[in-house]
């Protein structure tokens, strides 16, 4: 069949609702698009196990710590369930790693920030995942079979890290003048950060107009954000908090909040590898995978282990 058939045929698919599986016919820009994005899923999943892990040895109970690693190995599963969805598109995970520890990949601007005190924790919780379960369960109608089923795993668990870090914030807010300020300049400091995780307005967007087409994105950025302020600004208030945005005001015509313009210097700046983090945060990952390089081989001397001796096996039945 001709290529153009192929592509009508698969559009058609898109089109139709029938989700792409990995032995399907695709376009070429299609995978290489798949690749791109959930590779940098995967990556922002680990990277962003950096900037919480640093306060679990500092958490300030015996039940915040145990929530907080377990949220933390979450996000380790999540990387992998996502790396294992890229590798179905034909990448290797030890390519993908590489793109990420060379500078070619990128992972998500909100892990450039430092945690400074536990009450970020909270606002990494309430926020990013918040604006991650906003992205992710548009996610989980992706048009790509693998990256889809693996979104719906990952929201269930993002729902219990969105309520947990709330919690947090909410015992802060209620608590002392000093920790209800310390909640008070977490969210000052994470509010704009969390808006930049859903990129660039549509009309920068690379890519948005054709993942729309392919249903890769069933809701732009400009979307997803907007319905992250409506979603959060009530939960701020709530708890007596005030986000840091002199522009934020109802809009009853528009059924929205307005809200002000995101510094798009920073965000640019901090996409293009000069955040404030960058560097601690490529460097914990380069020792990682140095110091990590025993167990792969470990696990591949294994794996060639027991299949030379499934080999002998099957060679000893068959004789
Ligand atoms: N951080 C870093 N890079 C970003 C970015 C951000 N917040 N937003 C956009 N970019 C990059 C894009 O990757 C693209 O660069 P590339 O061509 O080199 O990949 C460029 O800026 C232009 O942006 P586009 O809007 O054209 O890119 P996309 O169509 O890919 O949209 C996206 C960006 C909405 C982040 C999309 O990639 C997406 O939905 N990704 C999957 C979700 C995801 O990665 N979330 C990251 C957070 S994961 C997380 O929070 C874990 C939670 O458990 C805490």
């Amino acid at each position: 069949m001709q290529t153009h058939d192929l592509e009508k045929n698969f559009q058609q698919k898109i089109d139709a609702e029938v989700k792409i599986e990995p032995k399907d016919w695709m376009p070429d820009a299609y995978r290489k698009n798949l690749i791109r994005q959930i590779s940098q899923h995967a990556h922002s999943e680990v990277v962003g196990m950096l900037p919480e892990g640093n306060w679990i040895t500092r958490a300030p109970s015996l039940r915040r710590k145990l929530i907080l690693m377990a949220k933390v190995q979450d996000e380790a599963g999540h990387g992998l369930y996502l790396y294992s969805a890229a590798e179905t598109l034909g990448a290797g995970r030890d390519d993908l790693v590489m793109d990420l520890l060379n500078g070619k990949a990128k992972y998500s601007s909100i892990f450039n920030y430092p945690t400074l005190t536990w009450a970020d924790i909270g606002a990494i919780g309430w926020l990013v995942d918040g604006a991650a379960i906003m992205n992710q369960v548009m996610l989980t109608r992706t048009s790509y079979g693998p990256y889809a089923r693996a979104m719906v795993r990952i929201c269930k668990e993002e729902s219990f890290h969105q309520r947990q870090g709330y919690e947090i914030m909410l015992t802060l807010a209620k608590g002392s003048p000093e920790q209800k300020a310390m909640a008070q300049d977490a969210l000052d400091r994470w509010w704009w950060p969390s808006l930049m995780m859903f990129g660039p307005h549509d009309s920068e967007s690379t890519h948005s107009e054709q993942s729309m087409k392919w249903k890769i994105k069933r809701k732009s950025n400009d979307e997803l954000r907007q319905a992250f302020v409506d979603a959060t600004v009530p939960q701020a208030e709530l708890i007596g908090l005030k986000v840091p945005d002199p522009d934020l005001k109802w809009n009853e015509k528009r059924g929205h909040y307005d809200f002000g313009e995101i510094n798009w210097n920073e965000f640019w700046n901090v996409v293009k590898g000069r955040g404030p983090c960058n560097k601690q945060r490529l460097d914990a990952r380069r020792n990682a995978w140095e110091n990590g390089a025993w167990v792969r081989e470990a696990a591949m001397a294994y794996a060639e282990k027991k299949a030379a001796r499934r080999m002998k096996q099957a060679g000893e039945e068959a004789a």
